[in-house]
């Protein structure tokens, strides 16, 4: 039985690309069927149309005054698994109850370090830089109702280099993201198989 995705953004969409590019190339069946956003203009949603994979704009306020949109979208476009890809919004509680076991999410640190709300972006590693670290890494974890709190699934570190700038930092956490999520998202749909 193969999987629809649906990957959730907020912004630039560099991992939303490679999920997309990762599944257009698999054999197992398992597609990115939509890409939700929360706002218009943003390059994930560029990155989705260019690769023909469907879109839909949810904003913040229907996610939180009328969850049921969303699931009923989610529903119409079969979505059995969800992977947040920098999505800033809020994912209502409707959704992570009904997704439970089958929803994943990034974080660019080491959590539990360096997590939780209104930590995202540069400031995480901002905040990295700023404590001197020597470490750092990414996260992918299962989302639950609650900022970064779900059951971490996989991590990688990297290094902070004497002279780092949040520059090469984030080239080298993007690298990080970009070669694992796709791949431990393909493990889940494995493990989700009968
Ligand atoms: C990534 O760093 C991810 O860890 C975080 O948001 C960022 C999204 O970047 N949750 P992009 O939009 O995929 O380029």
């Amino acid at each position: 039985m193969s999987s629809n995705i649906a990957i959730f953004a907020s912004g630039g969409g560099s991992n939303a690309l490679e999920i997309i590019r990762r599944f257009k190339e698999s054999r197992s069946g398992d597609k990115v069927a939509l890409l939700v956003a929360n706002k218009h203009g943003i390059g994930a949603l560029a990155h989705a149309e260019a690769h023909g994979v469907p879109t839909e704009v949810v904003p913040g306020s229907v996610l939180k005054n009328d969850p049921g949109q969303l699931l009923e979208l989610l529903r119409r476009h079969r979505i059995d698994f969800i992977a947040l890809a920098g999505f800033l919004a809020m994912v209502p509680a409707e959704v992570t109850r009904e997704f439970s076991g089958r929803m994943v999410n990034i974080h660019p640190s080491l959590l539990p370090q360096y997590g939780g709300k209104g930590m995202y972006g540069e400031r995480v590693h901002r905040a990295v830089l700023n404590d001197g670290r020597t470490e750092t890494g990414i996260t992918i974890h299962r989302v639950n109702e609650i900022y970064d709190d779900g059951e971490i699934i996989f991590q990688a570190k990297t290094t902070i280099d004497p002279g780092e700038t949040l520059e090469s930092l984030k080239a080298k956490i993007q690298k990080l993201e970009h070669s694992n999520y796709p791949k431990v998202i393909e493990a889940c749909l494995k493990k989700l198989k009968p």
